[in-house]
């Protein structure tokens, strides 16, 4: 119980929050007065939370507090010194294990993309360099009229590295996903919407209530079968036809099975 509440308070800290209910996970950045802005802290603290999630849980919406989602890294982090407590850009370059330094910020947005999960980023405001990466780490988008999604890293002689490249070329093509990140230029909520970056874009005032309404349409599809067809859809880029149509044999007999109650 102290071991929860310690970790609840550390989350409050870094700048996120968790509530469950049952099925669903809420998690809120909660840092709104810095736009959300972004810090190793904030990541682990995300890597946690995923790792803490109770298996009852299915369906996770990833909202912020504020005028922005995120506007992106703590700006501190681009100072010789960085930010404190935190290994510096300099540092990072000096190391022989500077990628895994990396890696470990990942974490934070890998699990998002767990089979087990679906994950709903509610979006509002901007979504600037690690905040456009953490709204592609989800699953899915829904977005606030006034969004502005912004690749922000190659202008700041970086590159996108939080496991953000992968998803934004899946859905928007390695051409488009070059021009984005290479100027670095706002991505709007009918262009996101258009270029298959968001689901849907709604009034600033109904996107808590359309993330929730698509989070219960989740919810209603029984959890075995969502799971299987998530993890069809996600495979299916990598397959042939063939192979797709295999897995797709695979897992339905898979379905029936259980279905019918026969086991393995
Ligand atoms: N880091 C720390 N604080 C930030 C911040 C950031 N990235 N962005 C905003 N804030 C803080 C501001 O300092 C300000 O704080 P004070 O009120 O204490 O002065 C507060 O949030 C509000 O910010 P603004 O007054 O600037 O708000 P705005 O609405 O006029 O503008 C904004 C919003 C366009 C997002 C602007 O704040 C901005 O450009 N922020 C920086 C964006 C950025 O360059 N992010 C880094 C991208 S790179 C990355 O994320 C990944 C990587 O690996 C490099």
């Amino acid at each position: 119980m102290t071991d929860t509440v310690d970790a609840a308070a550390r989350w409050e800290q870094a700048g996120v929050r968790l509530e469950v209910a049952d099925t669903l996970a809420t998690v809120t950045l909660c840092h709104p007065d810095r736009r959300n802005a972004q810090t190793p802290a904030l990541w682990r603290a995300l890597a946690e939370i995923g790792s803490a999630l109770p298996g009852t849980v299915r369906v996770v919406l990833l909202r912020a507090e504020g005028v922005s989602f995120s506007a992106g890294l703590d700006r501190a982090a681009f100072a010789p010194e960085g930010i404190p407590g935190e290994v510096s850009f300099v540092e990072i370059a000096k190391r022989p294990d500077g990628e895994s330094v990396i890696a470990e910020y990942q974490a934070g947005f890998t699990w998002w993309r767990r089979a087990d999960l679906v994950t709903i980023a509610a979006v509002q405001g901007h979504a600037i360099g690690a905040g456009f990466q953490l709204a592609l780490a989800c699953d899915l988008r829904v977005v606030a009229e006034d969004v502005q999604f912004s690749m922000k890293e190659t202008a700041l002689g970086l590159v996108p590295d939080l496991t953000g490249t992968k998803p934004l070329v899946d859905l928007v093509g390695p051409a488009r996903a070059l021009e984005i990140c290479g100027t670095g230029r706002y991505v709007h909520a009918d262009e996101a919407v258009r270029l298959g970056l968001a689901n849907v874009s709604v009034p600033r005032g109904e996107l808590d209530a359309a993330a929730r309404d698509l989070a219960a349409a989740l919810l209603a599809a029984p959890r075995n079968a969502l799971i299987e067809t998530k993890a069809l859809l996600a495979g299916a880029g990598a397959r042939t036809l063939d192979e797709q149509s295999a897995a797709e044999r695979a897992a339905q007999v898979r379905r029936l099975r259980d279905l019918a109650g026969i086991g393995d």
